[in-house]
């Protein structure tokens, strides 16, 4: 039997049943062949596709699982909810502890709202920042991530101007180009939208200066707009408060997703005083947006946030894992370029402009049972030990190896799906 035999009858079965064949995130369904689409059972750090076998997951669900995959504490709480009841016909008790416990631990937040997803949790700040002066412009920073909405969509497939008719963009990292779209609104702008650091797919990660995150701030404070941090992707992962606070600077609304209930489906938009008004006004619901389940077991995420050294765990296991990636990446000879918090760690290879030594690397390690990303960030869990680390070392270190024979012939192998989504952004 091949290796990947089920999982490519699934795909077969799947073409017919489901538009594009593979339903689910992008850069996963981009990936060359090498690497599984469907997945069978998860547990800590691991992960098993539907063949049966095994990887190291340095994905993470794509940022979900913090504390790794099926974390005892969570999904006790989880089931304990689940005997007593999920969807009912209103929240239950496990609403308001959340928003007590979200509102003590993070420093700029009076309240809290629940929804599924984090571009939920995005839209409904864009729609509270507009109620709040009764204004229309959004400021986004240029190819910010911020949801799969119309209003901010990387495709353009499907979606009309008017859409994006008050969407204002400027350069990350750069307050010239920031004051440039308030000038542009005059005097219209409802909200800015801030990501904690720069991590988008394709391109290297990079942090924000001090003076950006404060100008940002000053900038809405004197036009009366408010300023969104987006923590969807980033959220527990650089800190236990918002992301900004150690610039000292506190956002009037955050978007909050993926790791809120260690991979129970979950979000939340979190506010301060000046918002609650504005939040208050807007209509927002979902059939599921009250369930209980995933409450529950947000409540026992956060009192793991608060009660262990997870986050240190974290960044212990990451700074081993980019060390000792530098070290194989300078003695092969073929250099690479490890950007951002290495607990999002992203690995791209210099002169490796359509993501060939990256995917092949990638690809190499897939196959030998560690599972990495060529150009999107990844994400470390507090479940990976000092020896799953080590592990991943032997299988990247032969995949450098692989690389190394392989780097003549490279050039035959495109991928001809990820150069058309390269061709798109550029
Ligand atoms: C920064 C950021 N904002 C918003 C979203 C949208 O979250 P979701 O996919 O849960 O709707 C994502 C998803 O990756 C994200 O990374």
């Amino acid at each position: 039997m091949r290796r990947n035999s089920r999982d490519a009858e699934l795909r077969e079965r799947a073409r017919l049943v489901i538009p594009g064949g593979m339903y689910g995130h992008e850069s996963a369904a981009l990936l060359p062949d090498t690497f599984p689409q469907y997945f069978a059972r998860a547990d800590g750090a691991y992960l098993w596709d539907c063949d049966g076998n095994r990887y190291v997951d340095y994905m993470c669900a794509f940022g979900p699982n913090l504390l790794g995959y099926r974390h005892p504490a969570v999904e006790a709480a989880a089931a304990a909810q689940a005997a007593e009841g999920d969807t009912m016909t209103g929240p239950s008790e496990a609403m308001v502890v959340l928003a007590e416990d979200f509102v003590s631990m993070i420093s700029h937040a009076d309240w809290a709202i629940f929804c599924k997803n984090g571009s939920d949790a995005t839209s409904m700040a864009m729609v509270t920042a507009r109620a709040y002066r009764d204004r229309k412009k959004i400021l986004v920073a240029r190819s910010t991530y911020h949801g799969a909405s119309p209003w901010n969509t990387p495709s353009l497939k499907g979606i009309v101007p008017e859409d994006r008719a008050h969407i204002i963009t400027f350069d990350y990292n750069d307050l010239d180009s920031a004051k440039a779209a308030f000038r542009s609104a005059e005097g219209d702008v409802a909200g800015v939208f801030a990501t904690p650091f720069r991590h988008e797919v394709f391109a290297d990660q990079f942090l924000p200066s001090a003076e950006y995150a404060t100008g940002l701030r000053r900038l809405c404070d004197e036009a009366d707009a408010l300023l969104i941090i987006d923590e969807v992707r980033t959220g527990f992962r650089l800190s236990r408060d918002c992301s900004w606070a150690v610039h000292g600077v506190a956002p009037d609304l955050s978007a909050w997703g993926k790791v809120l209930g260690n991979g129970h489906p979950i979000s939340a938009l979190l506010g301060s005083d000046k918002a609650r008004q504005a939040a208050s006004s807007i209509y927002v619901t979902g059939s599921f947006w009250f369930s209980a389940v995933p409450m529950a077991a947000a409540i026992a995420t956060l009192n793991a946030i608060r009660s262990t050294d997870y986050l240190e765990r974290i960044v212990a296991v990451a700074d081993r894992l980019r060390d000792g990636i530098d070290e194989q990446a300078r003695r092969h000879g073929i250099p690479v370029r490890q950007t951002g918090p290495a607990q999002m760690p992203l690995i791209l290879f210099d002169d490796d402009p359509d993501m060939r030594k990256g995917s092949f690397w990638t690809g190499t390690a897939a196959r030998l049972g560690v599972y990495m990303h060529p150009y999107h960030n990844m994400f470390c869990c507090a479940a990976m030990t000092p020896a799953d680390v080590d592990d991943t070392l032997e299988i990247t270190d032969r995949a450098f190896a692989e690389l190394k024979n392989a780097l003549p012939s490279l050039p035959a192998q495109p991928n001809e799906r990820l150069l058309q989504r390269l061709a798109q952004r550029r």
